[in-house]
């Protein structure tokens, strides 16, 4: 754990800070009393302007599995985990009560990704606290347009990502985040530090060589992440669903 307080009643601390995504997964299933449970926690998130416009799928059957594991770049865990949710925009409900309901401002589009982070986080601390571990899945939007067929979403709705959960079987390292001093500032925004980010790098590089032998540190990680397009098929994609449109 790479943090710890005494802080009294803080029962929730312990599970936060020891998080990390588990990947490998023993093969046991969750009990139902679980997974209700968790989809209980996601429902108790709040909600901006209590709009509610999340849908979750949760993925049962092993044909569909594996095909949005291909939309997910093959990652096994997809297949493999005991649970496999899928976490949409929804606002196909809105449209069903208010027709002309104008859900395809960008701010709709933020305020339900907003709400969808915050319920699946939900979700995933739930897991957690039950001993369970999770990823997140955000290469499901390799394909959105797959995975909107795959799993028969409606105009008005988006797959965001998905969650795979289950009984790990792994203890990975921790994996170091930005120092408080980068991440967080009073009152106004202060630019980064160059030799704050430098340490970070090198701490990176350090994380990285330890559990994987990779090369890589956050520099790297973001060139490769956004020294290209990103997905340049999301905007059509939402459009075609009738989102994000102005
Ligand atoms: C929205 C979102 C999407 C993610 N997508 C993936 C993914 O497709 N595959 C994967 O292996 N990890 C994925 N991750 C996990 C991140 O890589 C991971 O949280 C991050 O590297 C920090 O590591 P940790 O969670 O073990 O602390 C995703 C995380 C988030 C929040």
């Amino acid at each position: 754990m790479p943090y710890q307080t005494d802080l009294p009643g803080a029962a929730a601390l312990p599970t936060m800070y020891a998080h990390r995504s588990i990947r490998k997964y023993t093969g046991e299933p969750l009990t139902q009393a679980q997974v209700e449970a968790i989809l209980e926690a996601g429902r108790a998130a709040s909600s901006s302007s209590f709009m509610q416009c999340v849908h979750i799928i949760r993925v049962t059957d092993a044909a569909l599995r594996a095909a949005l594991c291909e939309v997910a770049a093959g990652q096994k865990y997809v297949r493999e985990a005991a649970e496999f949710w899928v976490f949409c925009i929804d606002y196909a409900k809105h449209k069903q009560q208010v027709p002309d309901a104008q859900v395809d401002w960008t701010e709709a589009l933020i305020l339900g990704s907003v709400d969808a982070g915050i319920m699946a986080q939900n979700c995933m601390l739930a897991a957690e606290s039950l001993g369970l571990g999770g990823v997140y899945i955000g290469s499901l939007r390799n394909d959105t347009a797959r995975a909107i067929g795959l799993l028969g979403l409606p105009e008005y709705t988006f797959p965001l990502f998905g969650m795979c959960l289950g009984h790990p079987a792994q203890d990975p390292l921790y994996r170091p985040r930005l120092p408080r001093a980068l991440m967080v500032s009073e009152n106004r925004y202060r630019r980064a530090d160059e030799a704050a980010l430098a340490e970070y790098d090198q701490l990176l590089a350090d994380y990285y060589r330890e559990r994987s032998g990779l090369d890589l540190n956050w520099r790297k990680a973001i060139a490769n992440t956004f020294g290209k397009a990103v997905r340049p098929h999301i905007l059509p994609d939402l459009q075609a669903q009738g989102l994000a449109k102005r």
